[in-house]
């Protein structure tokens, strides 16, 4: 079995990799792993065939069993067996662990010529040098394993051609607007692609100078896929329209920073809103309200997981219950607010308090979810994480309802005309166009 690591991945380690090839290391360590026999249970020591950098400040270390075990940083820094660390004599630890930057990352990865993991790492201007025994290793590291290369594998066909998702904040979303006209997506190829490349990298693509018909949105979608019908309908509007028992969105209130309907099996993962009315505000000396906001949820993420881990931690282990009951009809789903892979990578959030229910969780977790919510909130509502603008008819926003959360603040329904109206689509549908017009467009590039 062959394996790739994403040049996504590559390119975020900050140190370089060093990696012994598998076979020229083998048969290095012939000798050295029949000589090691564990005379008691006639096993073969576990031998280190190959250790490398991953994301999230870890060393993924390959054992010739095709184990493979990731281990954190700060976890192998703390745990460093040389006689500085470990006093020899009575081998009580003597590493200040708390001292200890909890991002640390090393100067190298590498593997010595007797197998061991050799880590050199700078602590305040001073060397370190950190020796593993991979006996040691494999044995402290078993929770940190998993059988077989499947969770970082890439899928070479597909996701490897991809470009790296952007995440974005305030100021790099407004350095590098994802906008185009409607005519020329709509009109070319190139158009199209250009579109669903911004829509893939930032999660948020904006249409401008879409005609302000109803059902236009539908064309819109034609251009790439095809609608996801809800419970909602193939459309959906947001107009100001009060029915007892059905929707805060059909009123004029402030709508926070959410996702939609994570109540469901899978919320949609590509929603679009066409503004067909609003108040220009350019138009008025006060501000109409019914401004729309955005912020790059994956970005909190990757914010709350570098500076508040264990608040990471509580989100992305703690299931949620969303559920809604309108118009007759029910739903409901468990998710964690924060949803990763087995690499540990983002894949979803799901977050929307008018639709969470209350936490049913052990009570001591209660208190840590509380906390951690408000650090994720508190990040997320900050000005510097968003984009907000009015959007003004004529204008479509396309986002990835996973990834980017999504808000308006208040208006006076009985002044303000305003009407969106809106669609959901299967991520993967506009994914797939983006991906057949990249391969189109390489095969035809000279
Ligand atoms: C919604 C919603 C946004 C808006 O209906 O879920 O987020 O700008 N609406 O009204
Ligand atoms: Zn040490
Ligand atoms: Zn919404």
């Amino acid at each position: 079995m062959s394996l790739r690591y994403s040049t996504q991945l590559l390119r975020r380690l900050a140190i370089p990799l060093v990696q012994t090839s598998r076979q020229a290391h083998k048969r290095g360590k012939a000798t050295m792993v029949s000589a090691s026999l564990r005379a008691d249970l006639g096993t073969p020591s576990p031998v280190i065939t190959s250790a490398l950098p991953a994301h999230h400040l870890t060393a993924k270390v390959i054992f010739d069993s095709n184990m493979t075990a990731d281990f954190k940083y700060i976890w192998l820094r703390d745990n460093c067996q040389c006689s500085k660390c470990v006093d020899p004599s009575t081998k009580q630890k003597l590493v200040d662990t708390p001292a200890l930057d909890v991002n640390i990352k090393p100067l190298s990865l590498t593997i010595s010529e007797n197998g061991m993991l050799e880590i050199t790492w700078s602590e305040d201007g001073d060397i370190h040098k950190s020796e593993y025994d991979p006996v040691w290793l494999h044995k402290y590291g078993q929770s940190f394993m998993h059988n077989s290369f499947e969770s970082d594998m890439v899928d070479v066909d597909q996701v490897y051609q991809r470009p790296e998702m952007e995440l974005w904040d305030r100021t790099t979303i407004w350095a590098n607007f994802p906008e185009m006209s409607y005519k020329e997506m709509m009109e070319s190829d190139n158009g199209l692609r250009q579109w669903l490349d911004l829509f893939y990298r930032f999660g948020v693509a904006v249409l401008r100078g879409v005609p302000t018909e109803e059902n236009k949105i539908q064309e819109v979608v034609k251009r790439f896929a095809y609608v996801k019908e809800t419970q909602y309908g193939l459309t959906f509007d947001v107009i100001n329209k009060p029915v007892e028992g059905s929707h805060l969105a059909y009123t004029g209130v402030a709508l926070a920073h959410h996702t939609d309907m994570n109540y469901r099996e899978k919320s949609p993962g590509m929603q679009l809103l066409h503004c067909l009315k609003a108040n220009d505000p350019k138009l008025s000396d006060t501000d109409p309200g019914g401004r729309s906001f955005f912020a790059d949820g994956f970005r909190i993420a990757r914010w709350l997981e570098e500076n508040e881990p264990a608040a990471y931690h509580v989100l992305t282990s703690t299931p949620v219950r969303f559920a809604i009951k309108n118009e007759g009809q029910q739903y409901s789903a468990l998710w964690p607010i924060l949803c990763t892979n087995a690499d540990g990578d983002m894949t979803e959030v799901h977050y929307n308090n008018r639709t969470m229910k209350p936490l049913q969780a052990p009570t001591h977790v209660v208190t840590p979810f509380y906390h951690a919510h408000k650090l994720f909130s508190e990040k997320l509502t900050e000005q510097s994480s968003g984009l907000e603008f009015n959007m003004v008819p004529g204008d479509l926003v396309a986002f990835n309802n996973r990834r980017v959360l999504h808000g308006r603040t208040a208006f006076d329904a009985t002044k303000v005309d305003r009407h969106l109206q809106g669609c959901y689509v299967d991520i993967d549908e506009a994914f797939s166009k983006y991906d057949s017009l990249r391969t189109k467009q390489w095969s035809t590039q000279p």
